[in-house]
Order: C-alpha cells, then structure tokens, then sequence
C-alpha cells in the first residue's frame, strides 16, 4: 500500500480487522474528561446532564479532547447511563458519588415497570455524532457506544456503582427467567442505540460491560454470553465492535465467545496471555494501567514499551488504557503516552518489515 492510501485510510479501523499497520494505533478511554482544563472550565458552568444532552456541546467536548491528546479515534462524548431514562428511570450524577438510579429494581416484578426505548429516543446522542463527523478530519473514526446488559442492569438494580453487586446476582440466581426478560429489554434498547450511531456516522462500536468481571465464570456462561452473542449478531457487519471489561481475566475465553472484532482487556492480565487466550480470530485493546499516566514521562515509557513488548508483532493490536483516564492525570502525560506509543511502535514496525 502506498503510503498516500495509508495516511487517509485509518489505522485504527485497520488494526481492528488485523490488518498491517505503519504504527499502533491508539486513543484512551475517558479521553474527555475531568482531567482536562478546558472540560472542568465547561463543567463550572453545564452540569454533566446537561452537557451530554446539548449536542453542539458534547461534540466540541468530543472532537477538542480527540484532537488536544492527538488520539487515532475519537469516541462520543456521553454516558452509558442515559438510556436508563427512556426505560423509565431518573438518573442524577452526584457530586463526588457517581451516578445515582432512581426507584431501582427491588423484585422480579419490577422489571414490567421497563419501557421499551423507541428508535431516535436519544437523538441528542446521534446529533451530537453527526456534528463531530462533520468536524473530523476523514482519517479519524468516530467510536459510537454503550453499555452491556449486565453492566447497566447492575445499575438499575443497585442503584449506583456497587461494591459487592450481590442484588443483582442474587436477582439472576434465584429468578433467571425473570432475568432472561431484564436482559432481552435492555439489549433491545441498546441495540437500537447502537445502530443508530452507525447511521450517523460512528465507524466502530464498543460496548462496555465494565463490572462483568465480578461475575464467577459459571454465571458469566449462564446468565450473560447468551446475552451478548445475540446483542452483537444484531449489530450491522462491516462495523467493528469492541467488547470490553474489567476483571475478565478469570474468563476471557468464555468474554470473548460473544463475539465482535476486538476484545477489550483490563491491566489486570498480560497482553501476550490474553491474546493467548483469546485466540487469533480476535484484535484487542489495552491495556496500560491507568495509574501509570500519573508517573513520570520516564515510568510512562517504560511501561508502554512493556506493553508494546506483549503485544507482540501480530497484527491488531490497539493502544489504550486498562480502564480510563483518572481524574487528576497531567494532560502532558496524555499527550506524551500516545506520542510514544506511535513513535515507539512505528520504530519497531520498520525494524522487521524494512522498506
Ligand atoms: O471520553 C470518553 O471515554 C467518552 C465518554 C464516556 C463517559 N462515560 C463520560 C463520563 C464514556 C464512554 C463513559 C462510559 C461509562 N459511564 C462507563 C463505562 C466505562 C467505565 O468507566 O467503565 C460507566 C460505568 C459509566 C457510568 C458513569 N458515568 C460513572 C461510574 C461515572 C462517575 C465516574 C466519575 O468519574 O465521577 C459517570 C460520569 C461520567 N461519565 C463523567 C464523564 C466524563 C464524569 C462527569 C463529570 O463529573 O464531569
């Protein structure tokens, strides 16, 4: 491929269909966020909400973060939690707390209370897709998500970020047909959602089921692949889909059996186990510890190497975080992490397929 067709054609796109690349693509999750300057000044004056629903606002949050960390992808501005309020929850984001869930789930029968979301019912969400498509550069894709089924029915039935989930698994263990039900209406509205940020313009999808990882491989096999097999059989083809968790290494055979492009894995596991272990029908993301960006340019190298080192040469591998970027992160060391992984990745690619 000549090196024109390269520069416009997207190297992350590519590396997600494990296709050669010049360099290792990377973008960071929570690349928008509290960390920056420009964002906490936005935020004295829009709350969360607010700023997730004004469209004009959430794609300059979008495109400004992609474009100030000089990330390959960018992804939407937004929250897995908003399509809860179509289903008929309240959601607030306290300060400090995280977010808050109204009235949750209590008991089986609870789950009638659920309102099927209508296609277009966040079209905040696709205005604000089709406003950063127009304003990207061609070669940058934009990344539509949202979150699993387990991972947003934990929050309707705990009510917030829980520590032990233990509501939830106890509600899938002793009524799994009524969970079966839970699960069927949320992959239905989340599966409207995605698809519709395919239509306006996301160029690949990732789905976050970010507290899977506190499930016990038994209950992940029973209670939520089914799930999400059936979730990513619905999505449009030719788009790539990233599956991701936290804490997933006890099962990652059975996380990646769903289905979809890449696998998305935490720091809690070596890149060359995983990919190991996922097998080489699979692209993956991550995976360096978010707590490494708080360290200095020298530790932040060292470590990016190491996970260079891991990745191996295969083919489809994308750079990103373990999870996301910590509140309190130097907006330097944003910038330099992703610098590095390109240069240092470049290097190496040149050193075993010299031109
Ligand atoms: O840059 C990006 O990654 C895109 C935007 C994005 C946000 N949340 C913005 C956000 C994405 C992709 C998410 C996904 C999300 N939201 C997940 C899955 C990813 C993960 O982190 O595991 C989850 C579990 C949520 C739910 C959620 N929303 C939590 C737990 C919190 C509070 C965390 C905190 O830092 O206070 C939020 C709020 C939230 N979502 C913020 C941002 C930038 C902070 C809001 C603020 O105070 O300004």
């Amino acid at each position: 491929m000549n090196p024109e067709m390269l520069r416009r054609e997207s190297v992350f796109l590519r590396a997600c269909r494990k296709q050669v690349v010049p360099y290792t693509p990377v973008w960071f999750m929570r690349q928008a966020g509290r960390y920056q300057r420009f964002y906490r000044a936005l935020r004295r004056r829009v709350s969360f909400l607010k700023l997730c629903k004004a469209s004009e606002l959430a794609a300059e949050v979008t495109v400004r973060a992609c474009e100030q960390t000089g990330a390959d992808a960018a992804i939407l501005f937004s929250d897995i939690l908003l399509v809860l309020e179509p289903m008929g929850f309240g959601v607030r984001y306290e300060k400090g707390e995280g977010p808050l869930i109204e009235d949750p789930l209590r008991k089986p029968s609870d789950i009638d209370r659920l309102r099927p979301c209508p296609r277009g019912s966040l079209g905040f969400v696709m205005e604000a897709a089709r406003m950063v498509r127009a304003r990207l550069r061609p070669e940058i894709p934009l990344i539509g998500f949202a979150g699993a089924p387990f991972t947003l029915a934990s929050y309707m039935i705990e009510g917030g970020k829980a520590r032990s989930f233990d509501r939830t698994r106890a509600l899938m263990r002793r009524d799994p047909g009524a969970w079966d039900l839970l699960m069927e209406k949320i992959s239905a509205a989340v599966t409207g959602l995605l698809k519709d940020q395919v239509s306006a313009g996301a160029g690949a999808l990732q789905i976050f089921d970010s507290w899977a990882g506190c499930l016990t491989r038994a209950e992940y096999r029973r209670y939520v692949l089914p799930h999400m097999k059936r979730l990513i059989g619905r999505l449009p083809s030719g788009t790539p889909v990233i599956h991701f968790g936290t804490g997933t290494a006890p099962f990652l055979k059975d996380f990646s059996a769903a289905g979809g492009q890449v696998i998305g894995v935490d720091h809690r596991i070596g890149l060359a186990k995983a990919r190991k272990i996922i097998g080489p029908r699979f692209a993956v993301q991550g995976n360096l510890d978010p707590a490494v960006l708080l360290r200095t340019p020298a530790a932040i190298r060292l470590h990016v190497r190491r996970i260079l080192d891991e990745a191996g040469e295969r083919p489809g591998h994308i750079f990103n975080l373990g999870h996301g970027v910590l509140p309190g992160t130097p907006e330097s060391h944003v910038r330099l992490a992703m610098e590095f992984v390109r240069e240092e990745s470049a290097r190496r690619k040149s050193k075993s397929f010299p031109a």
